[in-house]
């Protein structure tokens, strides 16, 4: 099975519209009528049944009735796409274990001690990864995780977007606490030998914050700014998205804002403004 959802050819604009046409279109090709193997064998080591737990982009969210099944009784699912949040909330009508949410998973709000990642990361537009990152590490609690899979592989045209592990570990460093990441050896056939299973815990000694940027227009400079945010005092990590729209920065405490504007003052081009 190839993996693909999209039918529209032309340059998507991946919003509720999107994926709720997905749905109703019966265009959901990622979706493949169970809990996935290897979601389902991190499940099952689970042993605290009174886990808070968030599945975004839930989806049909076989991944839930699983953890139901087993007897969790904290379990929030998030999803933009009303065609199929509906269809949950008819499915686990009067369920008080569960939790359905029609809505924006970057503007959910939460404190969880364990987020599921089963193809969400990869049906964003990959520009907004710092934003996942800084998202899931506030809505993680203290020693909080983060576990699931990814893909290791690229995609001609998205989504799914592709990646690999080095690139995951760059983005995901200092915000959380080393990534165990390995090569999944108990993927459904159709994305056998390209996924990737993980788990990683929140750095609860940093601070993670997303700012909205302009004026990069290349690669270089993009290195340029983000080495100079790296030389700030207490900065641990700086990812800059795709588009050069909006950087993540990961420190001990939060960056002095001028000190960011400082680091920037060279190029009048140049604008920060603090999102999250
Ligand atoms: C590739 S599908 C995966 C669904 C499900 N996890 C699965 O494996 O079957 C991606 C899902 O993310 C949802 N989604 C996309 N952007 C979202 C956002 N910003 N907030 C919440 N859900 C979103 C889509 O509606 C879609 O259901």
């Amino acid at each position: 099975m190839e993996e693909k959802c999209c039918v529209i050819p032309q340059k998507k604009i991946l919003d509720q519209a999107y994926w709720d046409s997905q749905y109703k279109d019966k265009t959901t090709g990622w979706d493949i009528g169970y809990v996935s193997p290897p979601m389902q064998a991190y499940i099952d080591s689970l042993t605290n049944k009174e886990l808070e737990i968030l599945i975004p982009g839930c989806g049909n969210t076989y991944e839930a009735e699983y953890l139901l099944q087993l007897g969790f009784r904290h379990i929030t699912v998030i999803d933009i796409a009303p065609a199929v949040v509906d269809k949950l909330q008819l499915k686990f009508a009067g369920n008080a274990c569960i939790q359905i949410v029609c809505g924006d998973f970057f503007a959910h709000e939460g404190q969880y001690d364990l987020i599921l990642e089963q193809t969400f990361f990869c049906a964003l537009p990959p520009a907004m990864r710092p934003r996942y990152v800084a998202k899931m590490h506030e809505l993680l609690k203290v020693d909080g995780s983060l576990a699931g899979v990814l893909f290791n592989r690229s995609f001609v045209d998205g989504p799914p977007f592709g990646g690999n592990q080095q690139e995951y570990e760059a983005l995901f460093n200092s915000a959380f606490n080393p990534i165990s990441m390995q090569p999944c050896d108990h993927s459904i056939a159709p994305r056998a030998n390209s996924e990737l299973v993980f788990k990683c815990r929140k750095n609860n000694q940093v601070v993670v914050h997303l700012y909205s940027f302009r004026g990069i227009t290349c690669n270089g400079c993009m290195t340029t700014v983000t080495n100079k945010f790296k030389d700030i005092e207490g900065v641990m990590n700086v990812r800059m998205n795709a588009d050069y729209s909006e950087v993540m920065i990961v420190s001990e405490s939060e960056p002095d804002m001028q000190k960011l504007q400082d680091a920037i003052a060279y190029d009048a081009n140049y604008h920060i403004e603090k999102v999250m």
